[in-house]
């Protein structure tokens, strides 16, 4: 296994979620019932794996490692406005989702925030994959992708981590509203 292997295949996952996302805000729109249960989960597995794991690695190594041959800059540049921008949607989906929880009437904004950041997914993971094509064929080495790679592989809890909320996404996709 290499780096670059590894963030593809959490990108498989995060497109799982993406579908998830996409779904939930097409039914919200349609007016079925969706448990704050489920909502939250959805909002958790964006802030746990793609913002705090799957960034990091991108953010903390991969894409420093890559800077450092000097090459492709400016595609790391925007991706990094990207995660950002990421963020303040998810932000935004959760501090709507709290004010529905306390009885106001948010579920127009939640579903809008949602759909905004399944468009968000989907434009930043085709991007992003185009990238990882070009840094791995012209750019790391196979050492760095080796080290990068049992970087990501060494901590434990993080591991455990992703398998718990990998499962959290089987859960949603077998939901009644994910399903039909
Ligand atoms: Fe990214
Ligand atoms: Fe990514």
């Amino acid at each position: 296994m290499s780096a670059t292997n590894q963030l593809r295949a959490d990108h498989d996952q995060v497109r799982r979620l993406e579908k998830i996302v996409s779904k939930c805000a097409a039914e919200l729109y349609k007016g079925t019932t969706i448990p704050f249960s489920d909502l939250t989960k959805i909002t958790i597995v964006i802030s746990e794996f793609v913002d705090t794991i799957h960034h990091s690695r991108e953010e903390d190594s991969y894409f420093p490692c890559v800077a450092s041959y000097d090459s492709l800059k400016e595609e790391i540049r925007k991706f990094m406005i990207e995660h950002e921008f990421g963020r303040n949607i998810a932000r935004k989906i959760s501090d709507h989702l709290k004010r529905w929880k306390n009885g106001e009437d948010a579920q127009e904004p939640v579903s809008r925030y949602l759909r905004a950041y399944a468009i968000f997914l989907n434009d930043h993971l085709n991007k992003e994959d185009k990238f990882f094509d070009t840094a791995e064929a012209e750019v790391l080495s196979k050492e760095e992708e080796i080290e990068m790679y049992e970087q990501y592989r060494s901590i434990f809890a993080i591991v455990k981590k992703v398998e718990e909320l990998i499962a959290d996404i089987d859960y949603l996709e077998n939901q009644p509203w994910a399903k039909n």
